[in-house]
Order: C-alpha cells, then structure tokens, then sequence
C-alpha cells in the first residue's frame, strides 16, 4: 500500500473507495469500497448479506459537528432514538455526551440499558403516551415531558401525583409552518395531529402553572423531517421565541426551548460514483444553528435539539448481494437478497439512496447500463431504484445501499418471514457485530 493511501484511509470517515493494493500496475485499477479502514467485501464474506454496517467514526463527526455549531449556546443534543435505536449506537453517543429523545417505553428502556447514568438526560415525545409508559418516564427521572394535548397533561399531573412528585413539562406547539418535505413526514401544519395550536398555549400553562404535580419548564416544537432548507427552521423559532415571551410575562420561569429535529441530509451526492464527495456536513449543520439560535438571542434559554438522521443517516449502509439479473421486455431487473422489510424508504417513501458496487473499476468512462434494483419480496413496491444509471454488475456481486444509518433497521419488519439483516460497527480498523443476523427460528418462537 503506498503512503498516500494508507493517509488517505487513516482520514476515511465513512465510506469511500480505495485502490486496491497492486492492481494500478496492470492496467485498469481496481477500488474497493471501504467504511473507514475495512473493505466491506470481507465484512459480507464474513457475516454474509443482508447486512448493516455503520461508521463510528462517522457517527462521532456529525455529533461533534453539531456540537461545535452550537458551541455559543448552552444546549444539550438530544439524539432522537427512534432514527437507529441500536444500543450500541445509542452507547457510544451517550459517551459522546448525547441526550436522547425517546417517544415509547421501549426507546426508554433502550436508552436505560444502553447508559442508565443518561435518564436525566431524555426527554419523552409522542402524541400517544400511555399511562404505563409516563410512569416508567417520571421513575426514571427524565429530563422533560413533551406534553401533546390537554388530556395527556392531566394523565401526567395524575401519575405524578400518585408517584407524589412533579413532572417537568413543555407543551409541544404546532406553529402552522410548512416545511418541505415529504407529507408523510411533515408535521408543523395546523392539519398535522402534532402538538397543541400555538394560539391555545398559554392557557394550557395557565393550567400547568395551577397543578402542583407539574413544573412548566420549556416550550418544544418539531416540524418535520428531511427539511434541507434552514429557512422554516428559522420562522418556527421565531413564533416560539415570541411564545416564550409572553408566557414569561405571564410569571412562568421557563429554561429551555426544545428545537425538535428534522435537519436533512443529501442523500442525492454530488458525484454518485464518489461517496466521499458528500455536501460539507459541517456547514450544513452551521446554517441550521444559525437558523435556530439568532431568533432565540438574548431569551437566555438553554436549548434542546432533537436531531436523528442528520446524525447516523450517512453513517450507515446496506449491503446487499445481486441474486439475479433478468429482463422483462425491455426492461433490465438486477434482483438483490434485501428487500423493503430490510429498507422500506423507497417504497415507503419514494426515497433516493445512492447504490454503489463494492468493487469497481478506477476508469469513470466505464459504460453504465439503466437498471431496475429490487428485492425478492412479492410487491411491485419492493424496489430500492428504477431506471437507475449503474456500471454493470453480475450476479453475485456486492452493492452497498448508502446513507441508510437512518430509519433503515429502525423501520425493519420480518414480512415474507424474513429474518432482519445483522448490524456491524467499525471503528477505524475494527469491526464488532453490534446485533446478530435473526434466525427463522427466532421467528418462530413467539408463535410456538
Ligand atoms: N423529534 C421528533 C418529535 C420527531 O418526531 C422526529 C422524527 C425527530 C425528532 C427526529 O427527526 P430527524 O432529525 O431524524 O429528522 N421514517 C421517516 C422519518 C420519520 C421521522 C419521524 N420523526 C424517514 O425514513 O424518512
């Protein structure tokens, strides 16, 4: 290996193509995908296919990135549970300083069994908490309670009285911004079931500032998700920083704004063959807290933020095996072993994923062929692109589906009875299984 690369790889966060060692000298050279230091091939030679593979060192550079852009701001990033719940994952940001965001009873227990010394810092979302499920919450001491309605409020005043304690409460509001993105997850629209209308919040902490189980302590707000344009984030902040105005004009002692999440990601990369030439992260996220801090200067608030697939999207990829090619008509089908239970974006969601070979000639004049990628599942939905632009691949060849950290095994379900993919975490030169590939007889048991 020359010393070049070998820097190059030491620099790799994530994933990206390095030439491997010994083909530039016969011609055409070779590249092998890589997540940071270690070829993927031998990761699914290993642990076979399906499989997830997640960048720590990826996952530790968003965080600090946004770390770094809210530096001028006392805030506490609570990373939102529900965009990769792994407990691994979700350990090795709680050791990075994260908070979290959880919106069940078992994103609680996760976050308990990943770092119990991190409770103090959750705060619980939803717009359907359960009696049970806000007990566990004000036991385990979280941080806050992002209260939805006026029914789950006098839920929570009860638990916590017959607990004989006070809960800490912010009213999500619902700004009425429109944000965009896709319907399905957009969610600060008046017509959206989120929240309680801004108009109606200081009579509902009129009512809070009356019980003496609940302690307003902050105002929260979430728009949506995949916004990559800063300005709603910006409109959303300002309504909230007039709301935390008015309310501590009404004599409430408030300390903190929780932004939400929903920071995008460009999933669509500049030079689709190069995933290492991504959007610059960091100044993404920079434009974000600008955004969201310059309408809150001078509230002397400490400010929550709720960030998930801008944090562990990129940091993931699915790596998926070719079964089959086939063609229909005119039509070119490549038939891979994952399907929509494993990734349901695209389906789900019409959503772009960037898919690479894990091999592939260094010559970009390479001729590319128009193919359908799908899954053996039995929908027509079943697809992770159509009419995509890839070099050729064989049956047996490796692709990787890229910026799938987020809301990929999240969403994964066993339909088909198919057992969920195994997960894997590199750092740097090493590589750890974080979940074992299920088995059928995992699947079966529950039934037995
Ligand atoms: N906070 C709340 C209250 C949320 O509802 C969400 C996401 C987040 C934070 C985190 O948002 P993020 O930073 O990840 O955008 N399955 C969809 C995304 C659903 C998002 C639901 N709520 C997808 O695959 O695109």
């Amino acid at each position: 290996m020359t010393a070049r690369i070998k820097t190059q790889l030491a620099h790799a966060a994530g994933f990206a193509y390095v030439q491997k060692t010994g083909t530039r000298s016969r011609g055409a050279s070779e590249l092998a995908l890589h997540c940071d230091q270690v070829a993927l091939s031998q990761l699914a030679q290993r642990h076979g296919t399906p499989l997830y593979v997640y960048s720590a060192t990826a996952i530790r550079d968003r965080l600090a990135s946004f770390q770094a852009a809210f530096r001028g701001v006392p805030h506490t990033i609570c990373y939102s549970v529900k965009a990769n719940s792994n407990l691994h994952l979700l350990r090795l940001l709680a050791r990075s300083g994260c908070g979290f965001d959880v919106v069940s009873g078992g994103e609680l227990e996760r976050v308990l069994a990943a770092h119990r010394a991190s409770a103090t810092r959750v705060v619980f979302s939803g717009v359907g908490k359960t009696r049970d499920e806000i007990t566990a919450a004000i036991k385990a001491r979280i941080l806050l309670f992002n209260i939805e309605s006026e029914s789950e409020l006098q839920l929570l005043a009860d638990c916590a009285a017959r607990l004989r304690t006070v809960a800490r409460v912010a009213l999500r509001v619902n700004p009425d911004v429109a944000a965009e993105t896709h319907p399905y997850i957009s969610t600060g629209l008046h017509a959206h079931k989120f929240g309680v209308p801004i108009r109606e919040a200081r009579r509902l902490y009129a009512r809070i500032a009356e019980s003496t189980h609940l302690k307003a302590a902050g105002v929260s707000v979430h728009i949506g998700s995949q916004i990559t344009d800063v300005a709603p984030f910006a409109e959303t902040m300002s309504r909230v920083a007039e709301l935390v105005r008015e309310l501590r004009n009404d004599g409430h002692t408030l300390d903190y704004v929780d932004a939400g999440g929903g920071l995008g990601i460009s999933y669509r990369r500049p030079t689709p063959a190069d995933p290492s030439t991504q959007v610059d992260f960091s100044d993404q996220v920079a434009a974000y807290a600008r955004a969201v801090t310059a309408p809150l200067r001078g509230l002397n608030i400490h400010l929550l933020l709720e960030p998930g697939r801008s944090i562990v999207g990129a940091a993931g990829a699915l790596i998926t095996q070719v079964i089959y090619r086939k063609a229909n008509g005119g039509k070119r089908f490549v038939i891979v072993d994952a399907a929509m239970n494993d990734l349901i974006r695209p389906a789900l969601y019409g959503a772009y994923h960037e898919i690479i070979p894990l091999q592939r000639s260094a010559n970009t004049d390479a001729p590319l062929e128009t193919v359908d990628i799908v899954g053996p599942v039995c929908e027509t939905g079943d697809f992770f692109a159509r009419d995509r632009a890839l070099p050729n691949v064989k049956e047996c060849d490796l692709l990787a589906i890229l910026d799938a950290g987020a809301y990929g095994m999240a969403l994964a379900s066993n339909y088909n009875t198919r057992p969920r993919p195994a997960e894997i975490l590199v750092s740097g030169k090493s590589a750890k299984v974080i979940r074992r590939r299920e088995t059928i007889a995992d699947l079966l048991r529950p039934e037995r």
